[in-house]
Parts: structure tokens; C-alpha cells; sequence
């Protein structure tokens, strides 16, 4: 029985409404000279980039940007932003955006310290020392790519999102300000905000750390549920019950954006120490078809997922259930369970997350191949509290059309 565990995060954070402001101090101390921030036309435009430029150049560092960031990046935009950095020569990278920008930089960061192509790095453990210099922002509330081990770049030639899962990922500092979110259109705020529901949910209801089933010989950042993990998403499930709907409805309630700038880093500490789980199997063949957004497909297959795994873990449901404000008192564990899907499908309709795969333009004859993707994913199945078989996928999926 395992009785070991570890928690890893980025080495600073720094969070609170205009923490940017404190960046030129931030870069000073890291005695960075030259830094290229990582971005995307869209934040160039909505003024980000140039909260982000003053402090630097107030600080007297060089500064330059690559704004070929992309929704859901392709290893192409990697490439891309890897030599404009190779031409620049940074001594600091800072990858400003949602997760998509974040991963960008976190690639770019990993292939300027070591070289090679983002292919060498895809799976658990492939990194082999620290990455460059790296600050991370997001524009978003969701991913937790600011704190996490992960980055998720969109194979196109193989029609899925890979992974690149290494604790030498987790940035140098995070810079959490919520009033960098505040410009987020209601539909990014609703998916980026579920993806962040769905790392703590699946963080929570995890395989346990003692039953975690790592094939000997094997290296992963994931570990199961144990009580760090517990800790940062319990806090997370309450912020996100409180504030997410909050946040899609009024952009400019700075209570919600706070909350949820402070959930989505707690449940990015979460997941990215404990794993994720069933549902981020399955959505990463269903983006790499459809081309969703990652928040959009995990939003939608949440409930269906929580239904298969209730069994497993029906007093951490009913745990949610508490957590997302649900009055369970009285209620047979069994019965609050099934009031913490009940609460996610509300959420989900409350912020206009679609219910059916179809409504993605999913196709009843892709199904098989979707499930048969997912079952390839064994670093992030093996987190799940239920094993489970393709056929049971393909039923999931069934459900879910
Ligand atoms: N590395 C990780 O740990 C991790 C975890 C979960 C998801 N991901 C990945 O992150 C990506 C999704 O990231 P995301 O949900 O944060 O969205 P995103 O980064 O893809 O952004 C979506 C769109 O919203 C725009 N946008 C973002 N912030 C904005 C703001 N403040 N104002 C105006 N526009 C804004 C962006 O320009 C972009 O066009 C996916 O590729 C997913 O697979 C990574
Ligand atoms: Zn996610």
C-alpha cells in the first residue's frame, strides 16, 4: 500500500487585483534583462499585452512579444513561437493568456532549455531538467496552466490534443490578477470556468493515493487523491459554486472574477498533483474531432462521467454536493450523491453549456473510434475511481449524443 505523497506547485505566487503592476519587481529579482511575452492578437487588442509591457519596460528590461497564440494550439504554433524566441534571446519567458497561451510558452520555455521537438516530450516524465525562466498570467479562470505540470498542444496531422506532463513545467511564478479577466467574453468565462469545476471534481473524486495503480517502472506526476489535493479542491468546488454563474453573467463583478481567479489556481493545484480523470479522457478525441473548446467538452460531460462514477466514490459526491450549496441534510449519502450531478447539470445549463454531443456536431458513427482514443489515454484512466472498458466508454458517449 503506497502511504507516500507530494505537493508541487509553481515557486511563487503572486495573486490580487493588480499584481501585474508588480512585474518589472517580479522580472528585476529573477535578474531577467530581455523578456518575450507569449501571447494572441485577441489580448493584444483588449490592452493585456500592454498592462504587461509597462511594468517591464519601466523596469528597464528589453521586451518583445509573439502574438501567434491560438485557441487549443497547434504544435505548429509552438514551433513558431520557439524561433522567434531563438531570434530574440530572451532570459525570460512570460506566457500571457488562457491556457492555450500559457501551454504555448511552457513548450517554448521546455524546447529553448533542452531543443529537440515538441514530440520528444509528449507523455509522463519525458523532460530531463529544469526549463527556462518562465512567468506565467492568465486571462482566464480555468485551466490552472499557471501552477500546473501540464501542457496541451493539438497534434492536427493526428486529430488529438497531446499532453506534456513534467513538474519541470510548473512556472518559475504565477501572477494571478483577476482584473486581467475581467475582459473575458461571457463564453470563454463559462467554459474556461466548468474545465476548472471539472479538474476539482475529478481531483476530489479521484482514485485514492494508496490504491493509485503505477505500473512498476513507471514515472507520473499524478498520484491519486490524498490531502493536499483535498484541501485546494473542496475550496475550489464552494469558489466555483458560488461565483461561476456570477462571472459569465456580469464580466465586471470583481467579487466573482476574484473568486474565480482563486478557484481556478486551486484546482489547477489540485489536478495537477492528484491527476484528472474519465472526463478529460474523453474530451481530448472529441476536441481533437470537433474542435470544441477543452471547457466546452469537459462541461458537457461532466454529469455523464459523475453518473458512471458515482458508485466508486458516493460519499465524496455527496461531499460535493455540500460543497456546490446543495441543502443535503437528512438525505441518505446515496441520495446527496445524486444531488451533486443533479447541481453540475443546473450549473451547466445556468452558464449555456450545450447537454448533447451532438450539439458539438458529434456523429453517432464516430462514437466507437472516440471511445476506442480514449481508452489509449492510460495515464489519466488509471486516476479514474472506476476502471472501465472501451465498450463502457462508447456507452458513455451513447448517453451523452
Ligand atoms: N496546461 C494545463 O494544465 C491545462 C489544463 C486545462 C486545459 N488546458 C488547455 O488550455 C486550453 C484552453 O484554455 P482556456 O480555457 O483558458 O482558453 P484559451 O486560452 O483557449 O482562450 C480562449 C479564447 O479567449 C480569449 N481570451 C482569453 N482571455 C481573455 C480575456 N481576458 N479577454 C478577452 N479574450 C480572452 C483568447 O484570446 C482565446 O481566443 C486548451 O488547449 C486546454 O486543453 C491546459
Ligand atoms: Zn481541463
Amino acid at each position: 500500500m503506497r502511504t507516500v505523497w507530494s505537493f508541487h506547485i509553481a515557486h511563487s505566487i503572486v495573486f490580487g487585483r493588480d499584481a501585474v503592476k508588480q512585474l518589472g519587481e517580479i522580472a528585476t529579482r529573477m535578474r531577467a534583462k530581455k523578456a518575450l511575452i507569449v501571447t494572441d492578437a485577441i489580448l493584444e487588442k483588449a490592452g493585456l499585452l500592454e498592462r504587461v509591457r509597462q511594468p517591464l519596460l519601466a523596469a528597464g528590461l528589453t521586451v518583445d512579444a509573439f502574438t501567434g497564440g491560438e485557441p487549443e494550439p497547434s504544435m505548429r504554433a509552438g514551433l513558431a513561437c520557439y524561433e522567434q524566441a531563438k531570434t530574440f534571446q530572451p532570459d525570460l519567458l512570460i506566457g500571457l493568456g488562457g491556457g492555450s497561451n500559457m501551454d504555448l510558452a511552457k513548450l517554448a520555455a521546455t524546447l529553448l532549455k533542452h531543443g529537440g521537438g515538441p514530440r520528444d516530450y509528449v507523455g509522463d516524465d519525458k523532460i530531463p531538467g529544469p526549463v527556462f525562466p518562465l512567468i506565467c498570467i492568465p486571462t482566464t479562470a480555468g485551466t490552472g496552466s499557471e501552477v500546473s505540470a501540464a501542457t496541451v498542444i493539438t497534434d492536427n496531422e493526428n486529430h488529438i490534443k497531446v499532453g506534456i506532463l513534467s513538474n519541470w513545467l510548473r512556472p518559475t511564478v504565477a501572477v494571478v490578477d483577476p482584473l486581467m479577466t475581467v475582459s473575458c467574453p461571457p463564453k470563454v468565462t463559462a467554459d474556461s470556468g466548468i474545465d476548472a469545476l471539472t479538474h476539482a471534481i475529478e481531483a476530489f473524486t479521484a482514485i485514492d493515493n494508496a490504491d493509485f495503480p503505477l505500473p512498476e517502472g513507471e514515472r507520473t506526476v499524478y498520484q491519486g487523491k490524498h490531502p493536499m489535493g483535498d484541501l485546494c479542491a473542496e475550496r475550489a468546488i464552494t469558489l466555483i459554486g458560488k461565483y461561476l454563474c456570477r462571472a459569465v453573467k456580469d464580466g465586471s463583478d470583481l467579487e466573482a472574477r476574484e473568486g474565480m481567479a482563486l478557484a481556478a489556481l486551486l484546482a489547477g493545484m489540485a489536478f495537477s498533483n492528484v491527476g484528472v480523470a474519465l472526463v478529460h479522457a474523453m474530451e481530448y478525441p472529441v476536441g481533437g474531432a470537433v474542435h470544441c473548446s477543452h471547457g466546452v467538452g469537459n462541461g458537457l460531460l461532466l454529469p455523464y462521467v459523475m453518473r458512471f462514477n458515482l458508485s466508486a466514490k458516493v460519499k465524496a459526491f455527496a461531499e460535493i454536493a455540500a460543497l456546490l450549496g446543495e441543502n443535503v441534510t437528512g438525505l441518505t449519502e446515496r441520495a446527496a450523491a445524486e444531488k451533486a450531478i443533479a447541481a453540475v447539470e443546473k450549473l451547466r445549463a445556468d452558464i449555456g453549456i450545450p447537454q448533447r454531443l451532438r450539439d458539438l456536431g458529434v456523429k453517432q458513427e464516430q462514437l466507437r473510434g472516440l471511445a476506442e482514443k480514449t481508452f489509449g489515454i492510460k495515464r489519466i484512466l488509471r486516476v479514474n475511481p472506476r476502471s472501465v472498458t472501451v465498450e463502457e466508454i462508447e456507452g458513455i458517449f451513447q448517453e451523452a449524443l
